[in-house]
């Protein structure tokens, strides 16, 4: 297992029982995504972490595929479906930079608390806009730790440092407006975008984005 995925599963049943950083703001990120969710559809997920949000949307969709690097991650989130009795839902070890997708085969993709903890995260946007269909629907929520955090230069030498020593996982420093730039990039356009007030620019940015029709 590589560094970040220790990590991560090393961290996985505190993070499980944690409480949700602000309740009303991730129930509205649910209801503003569950408006774009359709009984036939098939849903990826990347970075889905102990599973909660997909579990949450697994019945408003046909299947849900949510994938993460952390083992211990998943081995939580399938015993919460089990629990549950959700059978819709397949968690899977894959990194989704390396992940192999069909092309245009998936109606909706969520990406939450993860562009930001990636190596590269304009390949993966490419790729996400690549396995989406025609009209495809990209739900993201991303940490951009440029437009609060005054010495993130420090992560540079710090990061790689803590890393090694295991105490910290990947994470890949950007703003907002780099953010948008990047979602926008492959040919995505943003139907959605809201930066909760909560603690001011330290919220995650929730953006959702669609690919256009064929032949738009
Ligand atoms: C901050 S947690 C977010 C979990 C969940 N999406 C949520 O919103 O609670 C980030 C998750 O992404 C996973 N992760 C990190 N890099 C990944 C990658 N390249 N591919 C798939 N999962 C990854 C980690 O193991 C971790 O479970």
């Amino acid at each position: 297992m590589d560094k970040n995925a220790k990590f991560w599963s090393r961290i996985a049943d505190k993070y499980a029982a944690g409480p949700v950083p602000d309740e009303n703001i991730y129930q509205k990120k649910l209801k503003v995504t569950h408006e774009y969710l359709k009984p036939d559809m098939k849903v990826l997920e990347f970075g889905c972490g102990t599973g909660s949000t997909a579990l949450v949307h697994a019945h408003s969709v046909k299947h849900i595929l949510a994938i993460d690097i952390a083992e211990r991650m998943l081995e939580i989130a399938r015993q919460k479906a089990k629990e549950q009795g959700i059978e819709n839902v397949d968690f899977k070890q894959a990194n989704m930079e390396d992940l192999d997708v069909e092309k245009e085969s998936i109606d909706v993709i969520f990406g939450l608390s993860i562009l930001h903890l990636l190596k590269n995260k304009d390949q993966v946007i490419s790729k996400v806009y690549k396995t989406l269909k025609p009209g495809g629907i990209f739900v993201s929520s991303t940490t951009c730790i440029q437009d609060f955090f005054k010495f993130y230069k420090l992560l540079e030498w710090f990061g790689p440092l803590g890393r090694s020593l295991g105490f910290l996982p990947l994470v890949n420093v950007f703003g907002s407006k780099e953010l948008r730039e990047a979602i926008k990039a492959p040919g995505f356009t943003i139907e959605y975008d809201w930066q909760p007030k909560g603690k001011g620019k330290r919220q995650a940015v929730f953006i959702i984005a669609r690919k256009p029709e064929a032949g738009d």
